[in-house]
């Protein structure tokens, strides 16, 4: 589904990612741990089109997706919830999640129901509903997560990017989120994961990839790296 091979990428003169090689399946949860600056979030935009690999290759479903601007790689079905809260602040809450549905009626996936998503989206995150007219900008950190989330599942996705989906949340609302993935994944939702819990991270996932300095140091599945003492004590520091 997603394959990645050998891909490097970074800002300017300053290479970030230094030959990162790794897959998602279909219907798995995958998820990339490392310390910060490790380079998580420049793999998600790599491979969402937001900057643009310098070497290796992207391939989604077999296509090669590596270079496409980003509207078309979501267009292949690619969604990405981005680090940090990046809504349409001067839009509607409702409008933002009918953005999000926006790439898949341009391109050759199947349209289906946007409104019956829509719905769905709502189910998923009741806040939002209550709050359906709303400006997104005056959402509060934790909702304009959550509308993150609900857009990028808007596009139906082959797969689903959630960079720190609980970042700045009150704890309940982290373990709402957790809720949310876990809902996911129940429903064959591909994911590829970075949370800053790493533990709970683990604790959904199928796979993970430990990234440090641009490379992947290790990898293997999530239970096995979970109870591994080595990388508890260098990468998950012990919490949660
Ligand atoms: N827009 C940018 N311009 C220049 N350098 C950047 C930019 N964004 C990130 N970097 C650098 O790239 C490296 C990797 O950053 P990245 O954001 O990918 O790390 P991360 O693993 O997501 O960390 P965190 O856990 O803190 O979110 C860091 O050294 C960072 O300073
Ligand atoms: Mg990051």
């Amino acid at each position: 589904m997603l394959e990645v091979s050998n891909l490097s990428a970074g800002y300017g003169q300053i290479e970030v990612l230094h030959g990162l090689s790794f897959e998602v399946r279909k219907g798995q949860v995958v998820t990339l741990i490392g310390s910060n600056g490790a380079g998580k979030t420049t793999t998600m935009r790599a491979l969402s089109g937001m900057i643009r690999p310098r070497a290796g290759s992207i391939r989604l479903n077999g296509r090669e997706v590596g270079g496409l601007d980003s509207h078309d790689v979501a267009r292949s079905g690619l969604a990405h919830s981005p680090e940090g809260r990046r809504v349409f602040a001067t839009l509607s809450v409702e409008d933002n999640l009918t953005l999000g549905a926006f790439p898949r009626l341009t391109g050759s996936r199947p349209k289906g129901d946007v409104a019956a998503d829509r719905d769905r989206a709502f189910e998923l995150f009741p806040r939002l509903k209550e709050r359906r007219e709303q400006l997104a900008g005056t959402l509060s950190g934790g909702e304009q997560q959550m509308l993150a989330m609900g857009r990028a599942l808007m596009l139906r996705p082959e797969i689903l990017l959630l960079d720190e989906p609980s970042m700045g949340l009150a704890p309940k609302l982290v373990e709402e989120v957790f809720r949310i993935i876990r809902r996911l994944k129940d429903e064959q939702v591909t994911m590829l994961l970075v949370e800053q819990f790493a533990m709970a991270a683990l604790g959904v996932a199928d796979h993970a990839y430990v990234l440090e300095n641009g490379h992947i140091r290790f990898q293997g599945p999530a239970a096995q790296l979970r109870n591994d003492p080595a990388v508890r004590a260098a990468y998950l520091g012990g919490s949660h």
